[in-house]
């Protein structure tokens, strides 16, 4: 079957890919969709560290094509977004609802492929980037037909991790302001997270001027271009504070209650501390190469109650939060038809990787006849 796979040594769009049978608690999906994220990107060029050959990708949504034995809460030919956390269910972190804490969610590599007859490993657990993957039961997630496959992948990763860090991580209120660095699948997500919590101001911020028009059609209220100076001034001038004090001489007052990371690099992450306000958040999404480090001025934080805290995926919990998603969507309140950029079959991979390095997409999404 075809697929894409890691090689150590770049990418190839390969015929000599086959994948084995569920084993009892596995479902075995044929893809429909899958949308290309940062992170694929990020293991072909080194950042993020994985062992070749691997099977790319980990946005998708297909329809199931046979079950293990001891699998029940799906069936051949139901519609499913498949989740990344092959999550255990019965570890403290699973029972208290943080599956993206579990153990077995993290570096649970195996190898369900052969790559030109050798085994080849599935990448996030899900290698998406294939005609058929297999996964964990509890991995894919039954989804209603009506929503169109091509949309619904987005919701596997982009989406849970963006729309997630604000409704699950961050617990953005009403009236809260927010800057969001990098208005790619992830940050637009961010960006429509917040809108649906009632966050007052969102200032958008990419280096790439053509990013404004996408990002307010999401939410965003204002724009700053990062490539014109210091974005973390300008935000904080878009965010004034609202009264004068003395005190606003050693850590200044104004800048926004939250600022999101979905570029994962240590200048962006300071910019995003440099502009919180007082009791603000920073919240790092973006994944930047293994040992980066971060400056920051521990009396800044410590006099004024700011933070910086982390977020992977979304901190979701998928047979709740994708769910969640799909009625956000059919309420009218998410958008991800909106995020389909553009849609290419496998063989044109490395025209969805340039569109993405021009940052003239939201997503694109590779498709499977
Ligand atoms: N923590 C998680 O669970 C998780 C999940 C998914 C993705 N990620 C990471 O999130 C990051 C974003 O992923 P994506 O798929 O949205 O990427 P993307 O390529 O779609 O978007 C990145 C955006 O950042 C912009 N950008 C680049 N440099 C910038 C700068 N200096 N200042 C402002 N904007 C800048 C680009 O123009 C682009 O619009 C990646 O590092 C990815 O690995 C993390
Ligand atoms: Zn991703
Ligand atoms: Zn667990």
């Amino acid at each position: 079957m075809r697929g894409i796979v890691y090689t150590g040594n770049g990418v190839e769009v390969t015929d000599a890919l086959e994948v084995r049978q569920p084993g009892p608690k596995e479902v075995r999906v044929q893809m429909a969709a899958a949308g290309v994220c940062h992170s694929d990107l990020s293991v072909i060029d080194g950042t993020i560290p994985f062992p070749a050959p691997a099977v790319l990708g980990h946005e998708g949504a297909g329809v199931v094509e046979s079950v293990g034995s001891a699998v029940t809460s799906v069936r051949p030919g139901d519609h499913v977004v498949i989740a990344t956390l092959a999550s255990c269910g019965a570890c403290r972190a699973c029972s208290t609802g943080h599956p993206t804490w579990c153990r077995s969610s993290l570096g649970n590599i195996s190898t369900p492929f052969t790559f030109k007859g050798e085994p080849a490993s599935n990448f996030a657990a899900a290698s998406v980037f294939a005609e058929t993957t297999v996964v964990s039961e509890v991995q894919a997630v039954r989804i209603p037909k009506e929503v169109p496959l091509t949309s619904a992948c987005l919701i596997a990763c982009g989406v849970l991790t963006g729309v997630g860090a604000v409704l699950n991580r961050a617990k953005v209120r009403p009236g809260d302001t927010a800057a969001v660095f990098g208005v790619g699948g992830v940050g637009l997500n961010v960006i429509q997270g917040l809108r649906i919590s009632g966050a007052t101001r969102i200032v958008a911020v990419d280096t790439v001027a053509g990013k404004e028009s996408l990002g307010r059609q999401f939410g965003a209220t204002h724009f700053v271009d990062a490539s014109a100076g210091d974005a973390a001034a300008a935000v904080r001038e878009l965010t004034p504070a609202n009264r004068e004090s003395a005190a606003g001489a050693l850590f200044p007052l104004g800048g926004v209650t939250w600022a999101f990371d979905c570029v994962g690099h240590p200048a962006v992450l300071r910019s995003a501390l440099d502009c919180l306000d007082w009791g603000g958040t920073a919240v790092a999404i973006g994944i930047p190469p293994r040992g980066t480090e971060v400056s920051v001025d521990v009396n800044a934080l410590a006099y004024v109650d700011r933070g910086l805290i982390g977020c992977r995926y979304g901190s979701s919990r998928p047979h709740h939060d994708i769910p969640l998603m799909v009625d956000l969507y059919l309420s009218g309140q998410l958008m991800l038809d909106e995020l389909v950029s553009l849609t290419r079959p496998l063989e044109l991979f490395s025209q969805v990787i340039d569109e993405m390095h021009a940052g003239r997409v939201a997503r694109g999404v590779l498709v499977f006849d």
